[in-house]
């Protein structure tokens, strides 16, 4: 009740509602749409569309149609105005799920190459792929929900990494490659969603997360995220923030609570942080069955039900506004809401191309109608490129060896491989993501026994090839005839298995072996373990040689000590989940005809008590508390100074990097970051994303090869801010061949300078000394120095 006072309160003193509206939208009890930011010719056409819709054709648009329509979800029509069934379509790694189209690195392998120009370039092709299936909304990128809290969220791979800087940036330039082809971006999942266990009520039922053997115990809440002011502003919205400024046209609303109201009907969070304070102009829609009432998630500021089908919108929804429950102006807005974008990115000039293949099947034809459901378009294009190039860009080396071991490989004679993930699936390449339609899971606790390439869930995508690393392998074996191939692709060894992996490792010159840790949409980790004996095939295989590289295909952090310090251990790739071209990539970087340049998103521990743990008592309502505030991953390490095993930004290249001449130009006073007076924009205040300063630094390739590093910025605030130790406010990613150097540049934002003050509602700049760290990991600082805001 509170909540809901001071709300309103906030909202009538909004400066966005002192400007002119037109009539059809003028009403104060909730933020409306202005089509502010560039969008207000489009607003202007919606709002004409909308005044000619009876409420039956508006409510029409705003509720789903259920099962009827060939996509994911299908907002209903209004033919005589020629307003088609919009298509919304999974997911953040392709198109989910039908045929001809490409798989993409995963958002963890994305965000680890720490390159916008190569993000922006994946959004471009991701969002080709949707514009030519005819799919209007594009259900991704993730963007910070999950943010990863919890290191073994079963999602953290569908987004872009524990840190809201990168993750943000990395939104930011998908969302603008992705809408550039015509097609609605959706910023999810909104807000607080980090754990999967006990996302949904009926944890037995579908949807449950872990515990995935719990099937005897009903919650009846779904869980609540209980977070700070100050900490939803500075972790979980900032990458929002970063989607909004991009323009994107949708934001889905999640599965969870935010302090105890579910985040579909939560009007702080909708109506006053995302539609005021960030001024989000374009459309919220629900998760898949995460609207839990019409008139509270209307008023709250849901404007379309997802997948609908009449359960709250629809007739409900027309009777709520007949007997005055739900304004006719609410109603308005929710269509001018959706219509914006629509109109905005151009998708209603006739040349859009209609939808051409069914979410429910790859069929061809309708059997009973003999109908043609799915043409199977070729979207593929030519981004098979792209895609091989962020995966190889993505792969981090976590360790290497000097010499004639480790990598990149040298002098091989005998290449030997092992474990299920170096090679194909016997069961097919989408075996993992089963063929039940909208489905996509992998069978509970089974073994892959192939090699993965995405998670499950509505994260995946159906793989129209997978270049497993053992192919890729052959076929330079075969171009090459340099050296031969051996293999044993077994994670469970049995009969006189074990004695073949040691005599075939013992001959070889070089070992290569592949383990991989699993997760997916409904299904967090239940450890940091390696899966299918993944440290036992390790330790067995060095034993026998002294020359194994590991390979892991992992979905976020696993815990290595079992075998990271193995002598015999002398390399360690991560290429996380790479997509279709993973052993094309892969073999690049072995062979080193591209130099590895990624970078950890997240940081690994020596320990699993080191993370925070996902919540999974047995509770009818679930409450987890972010009582850690501002200490998420590295923060959190750095803090309370617990020493990691690779630390967030870590990641090696074949050649050796130096850094110097660190500068800082520009200037910047303490106080409120936003001019005062401004007008709001989407994302927030214009001016807190003005460059106050320039910071640069000289960096060096002292090797003797050609490689990028990733330089990071890094702001120790004053004292009195109480902010963790050190933030990232800054990357730059620099090719250089051997010998050459180059200026890394780190522009300054007044927010990047701010912290979120509770009292005034503001971000501030604050008063004191700022230490300046520029290096090449969160740890492994290069360069110092500091300023002073008076
Ligand atoms: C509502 O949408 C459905 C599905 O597209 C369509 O068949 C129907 O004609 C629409 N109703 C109105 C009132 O436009
Ligand atoms: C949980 O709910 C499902 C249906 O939603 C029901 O079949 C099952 O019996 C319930 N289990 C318990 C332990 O109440
Ligand atoms: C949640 O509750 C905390 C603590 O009372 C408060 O600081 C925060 O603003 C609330 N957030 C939302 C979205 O209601
Ligand atoms: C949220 O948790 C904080 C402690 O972290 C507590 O002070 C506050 O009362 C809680 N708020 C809600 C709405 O549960
Ligand atoms: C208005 O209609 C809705 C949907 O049928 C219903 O839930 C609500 O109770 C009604 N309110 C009033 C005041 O009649
Ligand atoms: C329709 O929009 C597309 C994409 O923005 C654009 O290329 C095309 O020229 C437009 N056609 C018309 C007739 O405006
Ligand atoms: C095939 O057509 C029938 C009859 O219209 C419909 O019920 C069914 O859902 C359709 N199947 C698919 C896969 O589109
Ligand atoms: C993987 O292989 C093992 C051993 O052959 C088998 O028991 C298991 O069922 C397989 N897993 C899947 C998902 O097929
Ligand atoms: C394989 O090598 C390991 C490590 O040296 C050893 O412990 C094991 O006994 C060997 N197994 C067989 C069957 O040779
Ligand atoms: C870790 O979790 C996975 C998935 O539940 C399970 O297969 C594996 O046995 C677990 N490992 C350990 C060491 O508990
Ligand atoms: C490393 O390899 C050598 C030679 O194969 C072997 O003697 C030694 O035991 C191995 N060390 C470990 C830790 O496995
Ligand atoms: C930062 O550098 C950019 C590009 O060189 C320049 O346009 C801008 O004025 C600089 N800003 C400050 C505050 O130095």
């Amino acid at each position: 009740m509170l909540l809901q006072l001071s709300t309103l309160t906030l909202l009538l003193t909004s400066p966005i509602l002192s400007t002119a509206s037109p009539t059809i939208n003028a009403d104060p009890s909730f933020p409306l749409t202005t089509g502010a930011g560039g969008w207000e010719s489009a607003y202007q056409q919606a709002l004409a569309l909308v005044s000619q819709m009876s409420i039956p054709e508006k409510v029409n648009l705003t509720t789903g149609i259920g099962s009827l329509g060939r996509c994911e979800g299908n907002t209903g029509s209004i033919p005589r105005l020629g307003i088609p069934e919009l298509c919304f379509q999974d997911g953040p790694a392709g198109i989910r799920p039908t045929d001809f189209n490409s798989v993409f690195p995963a958002g963890i392998t994305a965000a680890s190459t720490w390159d916008r120009e190569l993000l922006l370039q994946r959004g471009l092709a991701l969002g080709a792929e949707w514009r030519g299936k005819g799919i209007n909304v594009a259900l991704a990128p993730v963007t910070g929900g999950p943010l990863g809290r919890n290191a073994a969220g079963g999602r953290f791979w569908e987004g872009f990494g524990a840190d809201p800087y990168l993750h943000g940036a990395a939104a930011y330039e998908t969302i603008i490659g992705w809408q550039s082809n015509g097609v609605i971006a959706t910023a999810k999942h909104w807000i607080a969603y980090e754990q999967e266990t006990w996302r949904n009520t009926n944890s037995g039922g579908p949807g449950a997360g872990y515990p995935f053997t719990l099937t005897n115990f009903n919650n009846t809440y779904t869980l609540s995220s209980n977070v700070s002011d100050r900490t939803m502003h500075e972790l979980y919205m900032w990458p929002f923030a970063e989607a909004l400024r991009a323009g994107a046209g949708a934001v889905m609303c999640s599965y969870n609570r935010i302090n105890g109201t579910q985040a579909c009907e939560d009007p702080y969070s909708l109506n006053h942080l995302l539609k005021t304070e960030l001024d989000f102009q374009g459309f919220v829609m629900s998760d898949w069955g995460a609207t839990y009432s019409t008139i509270p998630a209307v008023l709250a500021g849901e404007d379309v039900e997802m997948p609908g089908g009449d359960q709250w919108f629809g007739q409900g929804l027309i009777e709520s506004v007949n007997n005055g429950s739900v304004p006719e102006t609410r109603l308005n807005d929710m269509v001018t809401r959706l219509l914006t974008p629509w109109i905005f990115l151009g998708q209603n000039n006739g040349s859009y191309p209609e939808t051409n293949y069914n979410g429910n099947t790859l069929e061809t034809y309708n059997a009973t109608t003999g109908e043609v459901i799915n043409e199977h378009v070729n979207v593929q294009d030519d981004h098979a490129v792209i895609i091989k190039k962020v995966a190889e860009e993505g792969t981090i080396l976590l360790k290497n060896t000097d010499g004639d071991r480790g990598l990149p490989l040298t002098n091989v004679k005998k290449l030997a491989m092992f474990g299920t993930d170096a090679g194909a699936n016997p069961k097919g390449p989408n075996y993992c993501q089963q063929w039940i339609p909208g489905s996509q899971l992998c069978p509970v606790g089974a073994s892959n026994n192939g090699t993965q390439a995405v998670g499950w869930g509505s994260g995946a995508s159906l793989f129209p090839y997978l270049v497993d690393p053992l192919a890729a392998i052959n076929e330079r074996a075969s171009q090459e005839q340099t050296f031969d191939v051996e293999w044993v692709l077994e994670d469970w060894p049995v009969g006189d298995s074990w004695a073949t992996i040691n005599a075939t490792a013992h001959r070889a010159t070089h070992c290569l072996v592949f383990v991989q840790a699993r997760s997916g949409e409904d299904s967090d980790r239940q450890n940091f373990t390696l899966w299918d004996n993944g440290d036992n095939l390790i330790n067995t295989v060095a034993a026998n040689c002294p020359n194994t590289i590991v390979v892991e295909h992992v979905v976020g952090p696993v815990l290595m000590e079992e075998w990271v310090e193995n002598e015999n251990v002398t390399a360690i790739l991560n290429a996380h989940l790479p997509g279709q071209e993973s052993g094309n990539s892969l073999v690049s970087v072995l062979f080193g005809d591209v130099n590895p340049s990624g970078k950890l998103p997240y940081t690994i521990a020596k320990s699993a008590d080191d993370y925070i743990p996902i919540f999974g008592e047995y509770v009818n309502d679930p409450q987890v508390y972010f009582s850690e505030e501002l200490l998420l991953d590295y923060r959190r390490f750095d803090a309370l100074n617990i020493t990691p095993r690779y630390e967030f930004g870590f990641g090696l290249s074949y050649t050796t990097f130096s850094y110097s001449d660190l500068a800082i130009s520009g200037s910047v006073s303490s106080g409120p970051a936003a001019t005062p007076g401004e007008q709001n924009a989407p994302g927030g205040f214009p001016s807190l994303f003005s460059t106050a300063l320039n910071i640069t630094a000289t960096v060096a390739n002292t090797g003797d090869c050609t490689g990028a590093e990733v330089a990071q910025l890094y702001l120790g605030f004053p004292a009195s801010a109480n902010e963790p130790p050190r933030v990232l406010r800054g990357f730059d990613k620099i090719s250089l061949c051997a010998g050459e150097s180059g200026q890394v540049t780190f522009p300054v934002t007044k927010k990047d300078l701010s912290i979120w003050d509770v009292y005034s509602q503001g971000w501030q700049i604050v008063q004191g000394t700022y230490d300046v760290y520029v290096g090449a990991s969160s740890r492994d600082i290069k360069l110092v120095s500091n300023f002073i805001v008076a």
